[in-house]
């Protein structure tokens, strides 16, 4: 694993791009200033504004594919990836609808 990590740390990441304006609107809102009134934080506040995430403690989604990270979500919502109850709660209160949106300014953060 160790040897896997090192060797991909070497490549250059060929990173996602949102695709769709009117959801990217909408996922900036939410990545930035999170919903109030259903209590979801601002992803910005764990992950970082430009989505480099805090090394060792919040990882890096900026850039990543907008499928990954629309999976991820709907995973850690519906209980299939459990690993972290802090992204199970935050994404249990998503719609789809703000999860593609979320997923795709997540895409084309650098
Ligand atoms: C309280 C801090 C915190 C907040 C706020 C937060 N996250 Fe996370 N997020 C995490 C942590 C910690 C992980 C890593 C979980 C793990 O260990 O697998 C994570 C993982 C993820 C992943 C999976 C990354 C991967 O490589 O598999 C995605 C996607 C993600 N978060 C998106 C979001 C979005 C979108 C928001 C805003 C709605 C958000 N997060 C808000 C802490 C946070």
């Amino acid at each position: 694993m160790r040897n896997i990590s090192f060797w991909l740390e070497s490549k250059a990441a060929k990173t996602g791009f949102a695709k769709d304006r009117e959801n990217v609107a909408l996922g900036e809102r939410i990545y930035r200033g999170g919903i109030a009134d259903r209590q979801v934080p601002a992803c910005a506040g764990c992950h970082s504004p430009n989505g480099a995430g805090i090394p060792a403690q919040y990882p890096r989604i900026g850039g990543q594919h907008a499928e990954y990270a629309a999976a991820q979500l709907t995973a850690f919502r519906d209980g299939v990836r459990k690993n972290n109850l802090q992204m199970s709660q935050i994404a249990a209160k998503l719609n789809d609808r703000e999860i593609k949106a979320l997923a795709d300014y997540v895409a084309g953060l650098r």
